[in-house]
Order: C-alpha cells, then sequence, then structure tokens
C-alpha cells in the first residue's frame, strides 16, 4: 500500500453548477474523471493537512464506487480523519450538520439531488466548506480552472476500506470512522423541535403519510418519526434507499410524488403527507383538503407560514433575525418579514446564496419555490426539519394543514404561484430565448400587457451584503403594478439541453376570492409570459413539460 501518482489528461465541462458537479453516471464511470475533479478540488484547499473531512451520499447507483475512489484521495492529500456514514450514506442536510459539529473542514457529498439515478441516471459531487455550506462561486471556479489544466491526481493504491461497520479504522495514514449517518442529525431535531408536542399528536392518533421516495430520506425519517415520536410502524413508505430509487423521480412535487397525491386523495387519506428528495433535502407538504382532494403546500407559501409560526418552535421562540427566498420565490414571506418588522432578502437561485446571511446572523429562515426550506440550524436545505416543523405548528395550533394555509392567506393575502418549466430544450434556442428578453427590458416599463401595468423590468443582480461579492444575469424579472411578477430563467441543474423555467405570481387580497384554482387564475399572466418570451417560436414548445 502507497500513495501513488497517476498522470490524467483534462475533461472538458468540469463546472459546478447550482449545486456541484451533476452528469450522468457513464460520465463520472470514465477513467480519472471523479479523481480529476476530486484532484482539482484538493489543490485548491488551504491548510486541510491534518484536518477532518466528512464524506457520504444520497446512496445512489455509484456512491460506493466513488466513496472509496475519494478516501484513498484523501489518504493521498495528508487528511487527518475521513468521518464517513456507514454504507456510504449522509443526506446533505445531515452532512451539513456533521461538518459543524465535529469541526470538520468540510465535506464531500455524492449526490445529484432529485435527479433520477441508476446505470443511466445522474451521478454528482459537492463541496461544502467548514460552516457546513455549499462552497461559494469563488470555490467552485477555482476547482473548474484547475481541473483543466490537470496532469495527474495522487491517491493510494490500497484495498477498499470497510465502509459499512461502525468504527475507525486506518488507510495509508489516514483515520477512517464510520459514523452512524442519523445520530447527529437526530441530535440536532431534537433540540430544535418540541419533540413531547409532537409526539402528542401521533398518540393522540393524527396519521402522517412521509414518502422517502426510496432515496436517502428514509433512515432518518424512521429513527425520527417511527422510532423516537411514536408513529405507526408504516408511516414512513419507500423508506428504504435503493440505488435507483426504485425507478422513481425522488423530487417531491405534486407531479413526481403521485403516489402520495393519489393516497391524499383516497378516501382514506391521512391528515398530512410529505415527501423528501434523492438527497433529503427538499420537501413537500400535502394536507387533506376539506373538499376530499389532497392539498398540496405551494413552497413559497410553506415558508412564509412557517415564518409567521416560528416562534411555536423551541428553536425560534425568540423571534428570527430575517427571512431570506431566492428571487423566483414568491413574495408571500415578505409579507410576513414586513408585519414582523424583521429584513426579508432576495438572493438568486442557489442555496450557497443564504450561506452568508446566515453565518452573520441576518437571516434564520430561508426558502425557495424549488421545494426547498430551511434555517441557521444547518447550512443546507432541510426536507425532514420542514416536516417536522410542520408537525410543531400543526400540534401546537391543534389546526390541520389546510386550515392553517387558508387562514394564513386571509391575514397575509395570497400570492398565488405557479411554475412552468420547459424541459430539455435546446440549448441554443434557449440562451437566444433569455437575450431577446434582455434586449427588451428597457422598453416594457409602462406597457399594459393582459391587462396589467409593468412596473418595473431587469435581469435580476444581487450584491450579498456580507462580502460585496455581485452575481449578475440570475433571471429576468418582470413585476407588474398590482404585484404581479413573471420570471424566466434557465436552470443550473439540469443535465439535458436546457431548462426554462417561467415563475407566474399574481397576488390576490380577497380572501372569498383566494380559494381560486391557481392555473386558473394565472391564466392572463401565463398568456403575457408566453407571448412577451415567444417560447413557442423560440424552443418549439406550446405546452410546458412540468407544471408545479
Ligand atoms: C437545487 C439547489 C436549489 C435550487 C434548485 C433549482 O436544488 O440546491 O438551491 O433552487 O436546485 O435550481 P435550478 O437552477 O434547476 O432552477
Ligand atoms: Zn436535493
Amino acid at each position: 500500500m502507497s500513495l501513488i501518482t497517476v498522470p490524467s489528461t483534462p475533461y472538458a465541462g468540469q463546472r459546478p453548477g447550482t449545486s456541484g458537479l451533476r452528469k450522468k453516471v457513464p460520465v463520472f464511470q470514465q477513467p480519472g474523471y471523479l479523481e480529476n475533479f476530486v484532484q482539482a478540488l484538493f489543490d485548491g484547499l488551504d491548510g486541510a493537512q491534518g484536518t477532518t473531512l466528512v464524506l457520504g451520499g444520497d446512496g445512489r447507483f455509484h456512491n460506493r464506487v466513488a466513496v472509496q475512489t475519494i478516501l484513498k484521495m484523501a489518504a493521498a492529500h495528508g487528511f487527518g480523519r475521513v468521518l464517513v456514514g456507514a454504507g456510504g450514506i449522509l443526506s446533505t442536510p445531515a452532512a451539513s450538520a456533521v461538518i459543524r459539529q465535529h469541526g470538520a473542514y468540510g465535506g464531500l457529498i455524492l449526490s445529484a439531488s432529485h435527479n433520477p439515478g441508476g446505470p443511466d441516471g445522474d451521478f454528482g459531487i459537492k463541496f461544502n466548506t467548514a460552516n457546513g455550506g455549499p462552497a461559494p462561486e469563488k470555490i467552485t471556479e477555482g476547482i473548474y480552472a484547475r481541473s483543466q489544466t490537470i496532469t495527474a491526481y495522487r491517491t493510494s493504491d490500497a484495498a477498499d476500506v470497510d465502509i459499512d461497520t461502525l468504527g475507525t479504522r486506518e488507510l495509508d495514514g489516514l483515520t477512517v470512522t464510520v459514523i452512524d449517518p442519523v445520530a447527529d442529525y437526530a441530535a440536532l431535531m431534537r433540540e430544535t423541535f418540541d419533540f413531547p408536542a409532537i409526539r402528542a399528536l401521533f398518540t393522540g392518533g393524527f396519521r402522517l403519510r412521509m414518502d422517502a421516495m426510496c432515496a436517502v430520506g428514509g433512515p432518518y425519517a424512521r429513527a425520527i418519526l417511527e422510532g423516537e415520536l411514536g408513529a405507526p410502524a408504516g408511516t414512513v413508505v419507500n423508506a428504504v434507499p435503493l440505488e435507483d430509487f426504485g425507478g422513481l423521480h425522488p423530487d417531491p412535487n405534486p407531479v413526481n410524488a403521485e403516489d402520495l397525491i393519489a393516497h391524499m386523495n383516497g378516501a382514506d387519506a391521512p391528515d398530512m403527507g410529505a415527501a423528501t428528495d434523492g438527497d433529503a433535502d427538499r420537501n413537500m407538504i400535502v394536507g387533506r383538503g376539506a373538499d376530499g382532494r389532497a392539498f398540496a403546500v405551494a413552497p413559497s407559501d410553506s415558508l412564509a407560514l412557517l415564518a409567521a409560526h416560528a416562534t411555536r418552535v423551541p428553536a425560534y421562540r425568540r423571534g428570527l433575525a430575517g427571512i431570506a427566498r431566492s428571487m423566483p420565490t414568491s413574495c408571500a414571506a415578505d409579507r410576513v418579514a414586513q408585519a414582523l418588522g424583521i429584513p426579508c432578502h432576495e438572493t438568486p437561485t442557489g442555496w450557497k446564496f443564504f450561506g452568508n446571511l446566515l453565518d452573520a446572523g441576518q437571516a434564520t429562515l430561508c426558502g425557495e419555490e424549488s421545494y426547498g426550506t430551511g434555517s441557521d440550524h444547518v447550512r443546507e436545505k432541510d426536507g425532514l426539519w420542514a416536516v417536522l416543523f410542520w408537525l410543531n405548528v400543526v400540534a401546537a395550533t391543534g389546526q390541520g394543514v389546510e386550515a392553517l394555509v387558508r387562514a394564513h392567506w386571509a391575514r397575509y393575502g395570497r400570492n398565488i404561484y405557479s411554475r412552468h418549466d420547459y424541459e430539455a430544450i435546446a440549448t441554443d434556442g434557449a440562451q437566444a430565448l433569455i437575450a431577446r428578453l434582455r434586449g427588451q427590458l428597457a422598453a416594457l416599463p409602462g406597457q399594459t400587457l393582459g391587462g396589467r401595468t409593468v412596473a418595473a423590468a431587469d435581469d435580476f443582480a444581487y450584491t450579498d451584503p456580507v462580502d460585496g461579492s455581485v452575481s449578475r444575469q440570475q433571471g429576468i424579472r418582470v413585476l407588474f403594478s398590482d404585484g404581479a411578477r413573471i420570471v424566466y430563467r434557465l436552470s443550473g441543474t439540469g443535465t439535458e439541453g436546457a431548462t426554462l423555467r417561467v415563475y407566474l405570481e399574481a397576488v390576490e387580497n380577497d380572501p372569498t376570492r383566494q380559494g381560486v384554482e391557481t392555473q386558473a387564475a394565472l391564466a392572463a399572466l401565463i398568456e403575457v409570459a408566453r407571448r412577451l418570451a415567444d417560447i413557442a417560436g423560440l424552443t418549439g414548445r406550446t405546452e410546458p413539460s412540468v407544471v408545479t
């Protein structure tokens, strides 16, 4: 067993996107592909010698191979210790918690989040820093630059290490400690929420269906909900992480979590439904509607409602320092922030933009329209945390999911919201569409479109209030004088062609009209959005492929 240097040549396209480097599994299986990226990453680290690294992933296909590769490279780069989740498992929020709890240098999380897995599915790797959050662009751009000039990588020719048995072993001078992937995270949840109240809720017969979508959330949900909180066995379904997620697309939205929606539509629907994604950082909350239909909570509403009820949760009893939402997320949270007299920050899409605000104590809760919600307890969004937060609020108020949301709308107004995705379109057409919109911006203010007047239009730019860094071209915004908005941006997480996202929002303050069906309420705005960007002409699509 010795440390070796292996000659290598660069692979094009190793630039991390919104959330790490994501590619199809066969791309990652090319000789030296992962090694090049990890070498480029390690080469940029200062003072990592002798420190602790955290390692784990969502258990998807290629996870175990990648864990072994990285352990050997960590040995060759002089890390002191790697904490690896048993079986190579760590959900994204749990990895963040472990990094923080153990004062680690950082962590590598192996996941392509909600993208399908399996031999032909996606794989991914992301680097989180000592605060537990995704590495900022400065770091990821550095990794990319080095990946393009790489000539060799350093590793060990040692045999694979046992990553399934808890305990400590040695690999070419590196201490490898296999940890229980759930323990640190469960302890944090116990400190955060009112566990006795949630336990009493379940004892009282409250029924939850928690769908882990055959992904990494399963073991966490089982241990905490069924193991600690007394939810009946079988509350967590699809609880065993599978390498191909059982063929599911583990993205918790009404389209992909259709089985959960079907149960919530059924005659025997439980009181609440919830789902988490591939790496368990996303969440969807569903109520049992008074009309007998599933009542899916819009993620933007979820953020606003949790913020409004935050003081019912032990960890937030003293109130919130601020809220932060990504720009395309609806303005529902802004209204709560205003009522509470706290700031609401508007950031570009990508959880990493919340990191500085959380570290600086300028925000306590954060959320995104893409089914992500979280707080300063870690530096990632956190699916199970959101489910526990909802359970805590239900327990504290005695109200169900739908009643809570309707009461929220009645008090703060409803920001009716939908996202239309045009997936796997030609990259050229997508870029042309955005460029054309950019050219139209200056002429838009004052125009009347679909009966609404444009108040402002821009290409969103963000100046981080903590470090002053500027991020430009983060999405085209068309803001109307009645509070409605249309936002266009290209996804930063796709692996096939481009995905155009169109975000639509209209404000309804009249409680008697807040029950309206979302797509019907937004019909005029949808029409304007399609025409303004000439979506059919430039993408060849007349309808979106996914509507959430
Ligand atoms: C990931 C990121 C989120 C982001 C989402 C959508 O889940 O962690 O922060 O909102 O992707 O990104 P996209 O660029 O595909 O719209
Ligand atoms: Zn995810």
